[in-house]
């Protein structure tokens, strides 16, 4: 594409980013990450001297941090159900609202490509509609339901509109990620399964398992990122691209999963629940982005949970009940020791003398 090679990475500390980021080290980009750090920046500590580390949010960004760049590729705001259900308002203005200013901000630095991580979750179809069960792609019509989706579709819609000959707006919708980052997350389908194989050796499927998911390894979906980037403009610039390796029904998923971990030595029971609980279910074409560009995902399913079990032993990712692998549990856990230390202040800091503070009420410390 131009030719600066300095890539802004947005949200660059998180589960896809640690993986995207040194990538683009390898491919010989000069990186700066820009993020709010919410599960820390462990994730980056084996790169942690070749990035440029800029904290901050996305919704009050300074232009400074897009000086000198040539693409943004914007992994922040919330990222998955439960944590957009959590706070819509916040939900939107990180998801929606913020993907537009960055690419206000984008395009007034110069900066030539915005790639923005979208999620097909936005063709979720639920398990009622069965005529609409079918295999879709970038041009389906969808109505998003879920306040998650809902806000990524209204991204995509904001950063579309900025389109123009001088900067190049393309959105991946990913399937649900699967597989080892150095910013573990243990709270996507597949992930899930691992570790609950790890900690009760069993295998939980909800709704008996029936929905359709489409899922790609993060090492794979990061070199979609790297395709699309080098890409000549005319053939990415506005596009919409779903990065999807296989599509699975989630107890075919599970069956997979358990010779994969089987092969490691290590057996699980499949675990099926019949009860209606809310699920997504949705089926999607990955072939647009690999006709167009050539990309082909090439890390199966299988292959990713042995490397998976493998990592988690070596780089001992085996405290699985540590809330900052769940970002929801994670979230409501800052909230709730914001709560605290409003009130207490820090504890080994000594405070500035200040009027003494009378709470009204009764205060539970739970
Ligand atoms: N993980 C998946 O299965 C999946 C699937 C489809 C799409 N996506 C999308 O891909 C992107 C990356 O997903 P992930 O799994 O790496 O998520 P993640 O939650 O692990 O990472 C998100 C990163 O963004 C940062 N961030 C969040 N809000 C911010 C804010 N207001 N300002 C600055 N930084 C902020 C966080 O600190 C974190 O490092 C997200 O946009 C997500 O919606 C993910």
């Amino acid at each position: 594409m131009t030719q600066s090679k300095s890539i802004l990475v947005v949200g660059g500390a998180g589960y896809l980013g640690c993986v995207l980021v040194e990538e683009l080290l390898n491919r010989g980009y000069a990186v700066t990450v820009f993020d709010r750090l919410f599960f820390g920046d462990g994730g980056l500590s084996r790169v942690r001297d070749r990035v440029r580390l800029l904290t901050g949010d996305i919704r009050s960004m300074s232009p400074t941090a897009m000086q000198g760049v040539a693409a943004i590729i914007n992994l922040g705001g919330l990222s998955n159900d439960p944590t957009a259900e959590y706070n819509p308002e916040a939900n939107h203005e990180m998801n929606t609202v913020a993907t537009r200013s960055l690419a206000e901000l984008a395009r007034s630095q110069g900066v030539r490509r915005y790639l923005y991580a979208s999620s097909c979750s936005i063709y979720d179809v639920g398990v009622v509609d069965e005529e609409r069960d079918v295999l879709l792609n970038e041009d389906a019509p969808v109505q998003p339901h879920a306040a998650y989706a809902i806000s990524k579709l209204a991204g995509e819609k904001e950063l579309l509109s900025l389109q123009d000959e001088n900067f190049s707006a393309v959105i991946l919708r990913m399937g649900t990620l699967f597989g080892f980052s150095p910013r573990m997350r243990y709270d996507l389908v597949v992930n899930t399964f691992v570790k609950d194989a790890f900690l009760r050796r069993q295998l939980n499927l909800h709704y008996g398992g029936q929905m359709w998911r489409p899922l790609v390894d993060v090492r794979d979906a990061a070199r979609a990122y790297l395709v699309v980037l080098e890409a000549e403009t005319s053939l990415v610039a506005g596009q919409i691209f779903n990065v999807v390796s296989e599509n699975y029904r989630i107890s075919e998923l599970a069956l997979r999963v358990r010779e994969a971990l089987r092969s490691k030595g290590m057996d699980a029971e499949i675990n099926a629940q019949f009860q209606y609980a809310g699920i997504r279910n949705y089926r999607v074409s990955g072939r647009k982005i690999s006709s167009r560009l050539s990309y082909k995902p090439v890390v199966s399913v299988e292959d990713s949970v042995k490397d998976m079990v493998d990592k988690i032993r070596d780089y001992g990712y085996t405290d699985f009940d540590n809330d900052r692998y769940y970002n929801i549990r994670w979230m409501k856990l800052l909230e709730h020791v914001k709560e605290l230390i409003d009130i207490t202040g820090t504890i080994f800091d000594t405070p500035a003398p200040k009027p003494v503070l009378e709470i009204q009420g009764r205060r539970e410390f739970a």
